[in-house]
Parts: C-alpha cells; structure tokens; sequence
C-alpha cells in the first residue's frame, strides 16, 4: 500500500511557527474527519453529488466494453489520438506517461509489441495541430473524442478539422475510424455521434471531469493501449477499502487533507508543491495541479458568503527542479506545503561504472542512478526541514497499475476531503464555465449574443 509519512511537518521538527501539533490537532479533528468520510461514503450513490467517481472502480461494466472494443479493433489502428482538454486528457496522459514505456512512441511495432502509439491534443496551437497531421496517417489513425459537455470549443474545433479530414480521405468509412466519449444523453457531441453512427462510450452522470480518469475517458485508451485495467481496478478497490477507514490516524487521504488545510488556514501556506522523484510521474503533478485548483479555489463557501480561498498548486519534478525551484523552496518566503512521491522501487537499475575513479566525481561510480536520485529526495526533504519548510512524502512501491491507481484515488479522495474541510463545493467550476461561455460568445455561437455584446464592449476598454 502506499505509505505517506507527515513527520516534517510537525512542530517538534520544524518548530512551533511553520508546524503543525500534530497529535493536538488529530485529536481536535477526529470527529470532523469522520464525520466527513462516513458522510461521502453515504452520499457517493446519491445523484447530484457528484460522488460517483467513487464508485469507478467497481464498474464491471465499462470495464467489460473498452476491453471488447480494444479487442475488436486489435491490430488496425498505428495510432490513438485522444482529442480532448483539462479533465478529459490530464489524466489520460498522467496515466499513460507513467506506465507505458518511456519513449513509446519512438519503439517500433514490434517493440511496442503490435500496440498502438498514443497521441494527446490537449491544446488548440495550429502549429502543432498541423505538424501532428503531418506525420498521422489517418487512415490506420482512431481518434477518441472526449468532452463530457459535448460542446467545448476547443476539443469540437480539433474535431471537426479531424472529422473533415478523416471523410474525404476515408470517404464514409472514415466512421470506423472515430470513437466519442461523451454525456449518455446530452450535448452536441453525443447529438453528432447519434446521427453518424459513431461508436460511443459514455462519462457517467455525476463524474466531474477532473475525477473521470477511471471511467471510459480514460479506460478506453488505457485498453487500447494494452494497460492492464484489471490491476488499475484492483488498486482502486484496495484503496477505496483503505479510506473507508473513519480514523484519521489511519486514513492517509483524511491526513494529507487536513495537514494541507490547516498549513493554509492556520499557517499561511497556501502553497501546495507536488514533487515527484519521477519523470514517469511528471504528468501526475499536472492533473493533481487541475484536481487541486478547480476542486478547491471558490468564491463562494457552501453557506453562500463570498470567501475567495483556494491553495494554489504548484507541480514540480525531483531532481530536475532541484536546480530550479529549491532555492526558492528552503530561502524564499515560507509559504508552502510541499508533497513528495518517492518511488521505491524503480522497474530498472542503471549503475553508474567505476570510472574517473581519482576525480572529484569518482565517488559516483559503482553506485546506482537509482540510489542517485532516492538519496536526492531524502536529502531535499532534509534540507527544506533545516529551513523550517513543511514536507509530505508519499511512498509509492513502484510505478504499476496496481500502485498508480492507488496514487490517483487517494489524491482525489484527498481533494474530496479538503473540500469538505474548506466547506466548498468541490464538484463545482463556476470560473472555467464563465471562460467556455465567454469563448462561445466571442467566437459567435447562437444564443450568446447578449454575453458577446458585453464583452466586446469591455474588451474595448481594457
Ligand atoms: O474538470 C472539469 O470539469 C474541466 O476541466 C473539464 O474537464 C474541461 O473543461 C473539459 O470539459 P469537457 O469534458 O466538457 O470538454
């Protein structure tokens, strides 16, 4: 199981200014924590929750189809496209990035073992847009199209070049070739889908995006590509089990929330670092990064006054940020919770030869790369504990379905709690709905025309 050990960011070793009384505070929050896990593990089947992405790891259902249709088109596609953007990709890529081969798409076909390259368009640059074309033969080419709304603009513009594109080089064929996901009812895009006949899986109602990386968002792909969904799951279930526990001493999503609340609340540090020790992890910062900040950051609290809060989450890679941010991490202002992710067990050993042995880097040889880069994590978390820094570190055995999917779920039921803590809505993004209808209004869609009108007119004067 994935292991999270606080200890630095408790007063006895970073003093009573920047740290926590942990075991006070444990005692203080005992009821509140339960209370908050028992009432999420109540309210998770009831619809308008938003809680139905507890319930992703017991779907047997999606399972069942993305591994039917990952079977079906076995062999015919070189390459996946996913178009799709915040929570219909972030967690596709942190997943995928994490537990494929390093450089997948540069191993030949049989490397790959037959399977699929995987390709993320997550933004609307038409330079990378256009040289992305330039190198996809279309034709041995699915494009899963994934917004849960069915309408956002930047997802439905790839599409359409796509869509356009893929008929006149495929003719009508060019159906076979696309996969949406999408509401099972609602929107333009599951509108389309039913009158072309495109092959669809659904994002389960009351599954926000930024929590939908276990549902056919991002399962299909995962399939596709080969991942093992049944260890993903499992890891999902052994966790879940885990987190059911109502004690916060033995509930490390229930502990991270709350240490990372009260470093806000109580001690000023709104600043929430995720540093893992990991290039394969890299893209798990950026999805925590959208989990964190659209979950938490609200205007208004859950008794309807304004209260503008929200930690601001930072990603961070070890050791490549070390010669980056740590010189504002241990000196500059004291203002920030850093999490760790230390891999224990890395797939591979790489030792360093015992060469320029009478050097000033002789010392290196005949040690690992990997007890290189595990020295370099204990020896930062040190160091930011001499500066009084506050740090978390979550220990993960090593980076498999089973363990990654471990990660994901307490990082979300982590969020869940927060939220809970902070008393928002977590579930909520009423400041990126404001910007998709700005973009609707300005690129001229019908039925925003009083929206377009004001905003041109503000325009003018900024
Ligand atoms: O988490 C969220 O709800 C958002 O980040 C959405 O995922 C994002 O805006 C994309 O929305 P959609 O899936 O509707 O295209």
């Amino acid at each position: 199981m994935l292991k999270l050990n606080y200890k630095n960011t408790d007063s006895m070793i970073i003093g009573e200014e920047n740290g926590l009384n942990l075991s006070e505070e444990f005692e203080n929050y005992k009821d509140r924590i339960s209370d908050i896990i028992k009432s999420l593990n109540q309210r998770k089947d009831k619809y308008g929750q938003w809680l139905q992405w507890m319930n992703l790891g017991y779907n047997e259902e999606t399972v069942w189809y993305v591994k039917e249709f990952a079977s079906m088109v076995e062999g015919r596609f070189n390459n996946i496209l996913v178009l799709g953007i915040g929570g219909s990709a972030l967690g596709g890529i942190a997943v995928t990035e994490a537990l494929l081969k390093p450089y997948w798409n540069l191993l030949t076909p049989e490397q790959r073992g037959g399977l699929p390259r995987i390709f993320f368009l997550d933004n609307i640059d038409p330079d990378t847009i256009n040289g992305l074309l330039e190198i996809l033969d279309l034709k041995k080419t699915l494009v899963n199209v994934i917004t849960k709304s069915g309408s956002t603009a930047e997802t439905m513009s790839q599409f359409m070049i796509l869509k356009d594109l893929m008929q006149k080089e495929l003719g009508d064929d060019y159906r076979k070739n696309i996969v949406a996901t999408t509401d099972k009812k609602m929107g333009v895009l599951r509108q389309l889908a039913d009158q072309e006949g495109y092959k669809t899986f659904f994002v389960p109602d009351d599954v926000g995006g930024r929590f939908s990386v276990f549902s056919a968002v991002g399962l299909l792909p995962f399939a596709l590509l080969g991942l093992d969904i049944d260890q993903l799951m499992n890891g999902i279930k052994d966790m879940d089990l885990a987190l059911k526990n109502t004690d916060i001493n033995q509930n490390i999503a229930a502990q991270g929330a709350l240490i990372q609340y009260l470093m806000d609340t109580k001690k000023g540090k709104n600043l929430s670092v995720m540093m893992p020790y990991s290039s394969r992890l890299k893209y798990v910062s950026d999805w925590y990064v959208q989990l964190w900040a659209e979950s938490l950051a609200k205007e208004f609290n859950n008794n309807g006054e304004k209260v503008n809060i929200g930690p601001t989450p930072i990603k961070a890679l070890g050791a490549t940020d070390q010669h980056s941010q740590i010189q504002l991490y241990n000196e500059g202002p004291n203002n920030k919770i850093i999490t760790f992710i230390r891999v224990e067990n890395f797939d591979t050993t790489l030792e360093i030869p015992r060469i320029f042995e009478y050097t000033g880097i002789g010392y290196l040889g005949g040690k690992t790369i990997n007890d290189l880069m595990n020295a370099e994590a204990d020896s930062t978390r040190v160091a930011l504990a001499d500066y009084s820094r506050p740090t978390m570190t979550i220990s993960i055995e090593k980076i498999d379905e089973y363990n990654l999917a471990q990660l994901l779920y307490m990082l979300e039921v982590q969020t869940a709690i927060a939220g809970e803590l902070y008393n928002i809505d977590t579930f909520n993004q009423p400041g990126v709905e404001q910007a998709k209808n700005y973009t609707y209004a300005l690129m001229g869609r019908a039925g925003y025309e009083d929206s377009a009108n004001s905003l041109k007119e503000k325009m003018a004067r900024v």
